[in-house]
């Protein structure tokens, strides 16, 4: 005796009316596991096509298992339908207070150098001076020879230069790692017109390590570039930048005669410090006891041959250069004292000396106070 082939047709209306009135993925779930979980009807139906004989196999497997595939489908669709609404209803509901400060507390700081690096920026911005930028990895010709720095000059032997394979520059000569901040110079004489007044704060490099070396390090170089330019105006301006930087008006500079191939006088500037509650602090009278001199940077009058070397006629344009590093300068205004803890990555130094995001450098709130 064979049964009577199942209702497949009520069946399926059954399911789609099921389907119908299932408004939650909960629901749907429930829909799916009815008909087709390990229990479910359609799974049942499967499980006689064993039992049945060839022929009857042959009409009712395609019939059972095309309502399986069909009520499938219902089923991922109306899935996909009430994932898609769910996920509408949140973003109308949901929302984030972007201007709440972070749950956990917060863990970065501003590194001592960047920080320094943004008060110089302020502190020259206000004497009207642009931030300019070069290539760390630079070649022979902007970080020498168009700096009056020829190939044979002992200054060359001076810097301890990192230089990359044989022949990799574009004057097939090695590139390096630039020495200090001055090709910076060069790159603005050669892309600007004059009058220019720029300041280019960066990262140097050097072959040399020890408590106050390390192979990298940074300088901040200044170029004014105009008319009549004097070294009373290189004076005026140190003067107002050491003062602004350090938060004194009372410090002396004092100028001392030196060389430098790219600028004509050349002078080294030192700072005065003194003896103030026991610590030594920049500013005061360099003369009394405990007090003295402390060297911060170089300077000069562009030498006429690198305005020369610029494409700039030496004879109209002229100016002066100073070129600072900024580590120590840090390490002068903040207290430390090993340079090399600057580069160690140490989140406790960085907790101890770092600054808040927030304190962005002001003239007015004070250039890191
Ligand atoms: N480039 C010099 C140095 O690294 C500093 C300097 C810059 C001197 C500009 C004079 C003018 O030592």
């Amino acid at each position: 005796m064979t049964q009577d082939p199942p209702d497949l047709a009520q069946l399926k209306t059954d399911l789609l009316a099921a389907l119908e009135v299932a408004t939650s993925l909960d629901a749907l779930e429930a829909v799916r596991v009815h008909a087709l979980g390990k229990n479910g009807v359609i799974t049942g139906l499967l499980k006689t096509l064993g039992a049945m004989s060839p022929e009857e196999r042959k009409s009712e497997g395609p019939r059972i298992n095309g309502l399986r595939s069909e009520i499938a489908g219902e089923i991922d669709a109306k899935k996909a339908a009430l994932q898609s609404d769910e996920l509408d209803s949140r973003i109308a509901t949901e929302s984030i207070d972007l201007s709440l400060p972070p749950r956990e507390a917060v863990q970065g700081s501003v590194h001592p150098v960047s920080q320094v690096m943004d008060e110089l920026a302020e502190i020259f911005a206000d004497l009207g001076f642009a931030v300019a930028t070069g290539p760390e990895i630079e070649d022979d010709w902007h970080n020498f020879t168009a700096l009056n720095i020829p190939e044979s000059h002992p200054a060359r032997a001076m810097h301890d230069t990192f230089y990359f394979p044989e022949g990799a520059g574009e004057d097939a000569k090695p590139m390096l790692l630039r020495t200090h901040t001055s090709p910076v110079q060069v790159r603005t004489m050669t892309a600007q017109k004059p009058p220019l007044r720029i300041i280019a704060p960066g990262r140097t490099y050097r072959s040399d390590s020890d408590a106050t070396h390390t192979p990298m390090f940074h300088q901040v170089e200044g170029l004014v570039i105009d008319r009549d330019i004097t070294m009373g105006h290189l004076k005026w301006s140190l003067e107002t930048f050491v003062k602004a930087f350090f938060e004194r008006n009372d410090i002396v500079l004092r100028f001392r005669p030196s060389y430098f191939p790219f600028t004509e006088p050349s002078a080294e500037v030192d700072v005065g410090y003194s003896l103030e509650n026991g610590r030594r602090i920049i500013g005061g009278d360099p003369h009394g006891e405990n007090g003295g001199w402390m060297e911060i940077l170089g300077s000069g009058m562009v030498n006429r041959r690198v305005i020369e070397a610029c494409d700039l006629d030496p004879d109209e344009w002229q100016g002066f250069a100073f070129g600072c590093g900024i580590d120590r300068l840090a390490m002068l205004k903040y207290g430390m004292d090993d340079l090399r803890a600057f580069f160690d990555g140490d989140l406790r130094w960085l907790k101890h000396y770092g600054f808040s995001a927030l304190d962005v450098p002001t003239l007015s709130g004070g250039v890191g106070a």
